[in-house]
């Protein structure tokens, strides 16, 4: 084991829940040295111990309140003092607007990602499966995946093109950002906003998982509507992180993904130098396993949105730029019901991906770390064997978990990448699951 992966596990053992800052969406404020954090106004004339501050806004300044997403920070150095950035490639990172390929109303499905090169760090592990809208209009969203075994070392990301939410599948991530420590392992994800800069250390020898890159408004909890004031992902469980800054004079390479490309420029000292900040532009981790599952306690399935952990709204109210979905441990008690996810052709397209073990719904073929795409109108549900044995099921209480799957729902059709629509990890016969499904019916 590298002492790199035994000191950033250290690292995340020591993060217990006092260094944590809890609830969503809420003001949160932390100093990593007491009386760093100015009281009563933002920005004195002269910040605490010769800080700097600066001011960092995920939303415009004038949108409303409940969505509004700013924080300010109080650091050694500001962020403008920095090089020229200059061109980088862009590695197996892809944005939209996706004009690889064309939209393709087939179902497809993909294995998990190949072994990486050794040395292969978070970022450089970044493949882009494919998308939709268009980075520059801050419209639609990008699926990642990623597979990393080695740590970024001296190495910083920003993404100026939207949110990270970032689904560990197998090993846990060290997340270093701007804002301090948070650790996500296999069943936790983590947010991390618009320009908030990070570091990816791994807690395990490699880590795998997925991404979605929200382009659009920032995900937000979804409204409860008659479900009331409590429910689905409850705003406390939400872990943001406190003031954790880095002291660090040599040379660091600050990556920038700006509309679709990857921009790189050297600092001579690490830009995670914040000791203070308050705000609500922050980064999260959530426990999936903490979701409080809502569903039918009588009869038929609920529709999936009941299971949205996070939405990111559009401007049509209702409408979900991206909706991040999860199929977490539940009891099944509907009478009279075929209880697994009912067939179906949907508006809204689907990537489903796998946390672990087993989704209800395809009986095999659909494995941790890999996922599915189920475009606009394009029709899926159970495969043959679910069908037939949720058909003849007695209908007893189940419990169902043995499982942890998701699903990134996106208002317009996901456009794969040239390498996904090519990839060997592609399935070939995924339509196959939907053969033998026999007629019963008989005029
Ligand atoms: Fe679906």
């Amino acid at each position: 084991m590298s002492s790199g992966i035994e000191q950033a596990r250290k690292t995340a053992e020591g993060l217990t829940d006092g260094s944590y800052s809890f609830g969503f969406g809420n003001e949160h404020s932390s100093e990593a040295v007491p009386g760093a954090l100015p009281q009563g106004r933002n920005s004195p004339q002269r910040a605490p111990l010769g800080l700097y501050a600066e001011q960092l806004s995920g939303t415009a300044f004038t949108e409303p309140r409940a969505h509004n997403r700013r924080s300010w920070l109080y650091r050694i150095r500001p962020s403008a003092a920095h090089p020229p950035f200059t061109r980088i490639d862009n590695g197996a990172v892809r944005s939209a607007p996706f004009t690889e390929t064309v939209p393709d109303p087939n179902r497809l499905r993909w294995n998990p990602l190949p072994e990486p090169a050794p040395g292969t760090d978070w970022l450089a592990g970044l493949w882009t499966l494919g998308g939709n809208g268009d980075t520059t209009q801050r419209t639609g969203m990008a699926v990642h995946l990623y597979h990393a075994n080695a740590p970024m070392a001296d190495r910083v990301f920003s993404d100026s093109d939207g949110e990270l939410l970032i689904v560990p599948e197998h090993g846990g991530l060290l997340l270093c950002t701007e804002l301090g420590l948070l650790a996500a392992r296999p069943g936790e994800v983590a947010l991390i906003p618009r320009g908030v800069r990070f570091r990816v250390e791994l807690l395990d020898e490699s880590g795998r998982g997925y991404v979605c890159e929200n382009y659009g408004r920032p995900f937000e909890l979804p409204d409860l509507g008659p479900i009331g004031a409590n429910g689905l992902a409850n705003a406390r469980d939400f872990r943001a992180p406190t003031a954790a800054y880095e002291d660090v004079e040599r040379p660091v390479e600050v990556v920038n993904k700006f509309c679709g490309n990857l921009w790189s420029a050297v600092y001579d000292h690490s830009p995670l130098d914040v000791v203070a900040w308050h705000g609500t532009h922050v980064p999260y981790v959530y426990d999936l396993r903490r979701f409080n599952v809502i569903g039918s306690i009588s009869y038929d399935h609920p529709d999936p949105s009941i299971f949205t952990v996070l939405t990111s709204p559009s401007d049509t109210p209702g409408l979900a730029g991206v909706d991040f979905v999860v199929f977490a441990p539940r009891w099944l008690v509907g009478e009279d019901t075929f209880r697994p996810p009912y067939f179906h052709r949907n508006v809204m397209s689907e990537y489903m991906g796998l946390i672990e073990g087993a989704y209800d719904a395809k009986a095999e073929g659909f494995v941790p770390g890999g996922g599915s795409l189920h475009n606009m109108m394009s029709a899926h549900g159970p495969d043959r064997d679910t069908f037939d044995r949720a058909s003849a099921a007695e209908l007893k209480p189940q419990k169902i978990d043995d499982g942890l799957a998701f699903m990134f729902e996106t208002r317009w059709p996901l456009t794969a990448t040239r390498q996904a629509a090519t990839a060997h990890h592609l399935q070939q016969g995924y339509d196959d699951v939907w053969q033998g499904l026999e007629r019963h019916f008989r005029s």
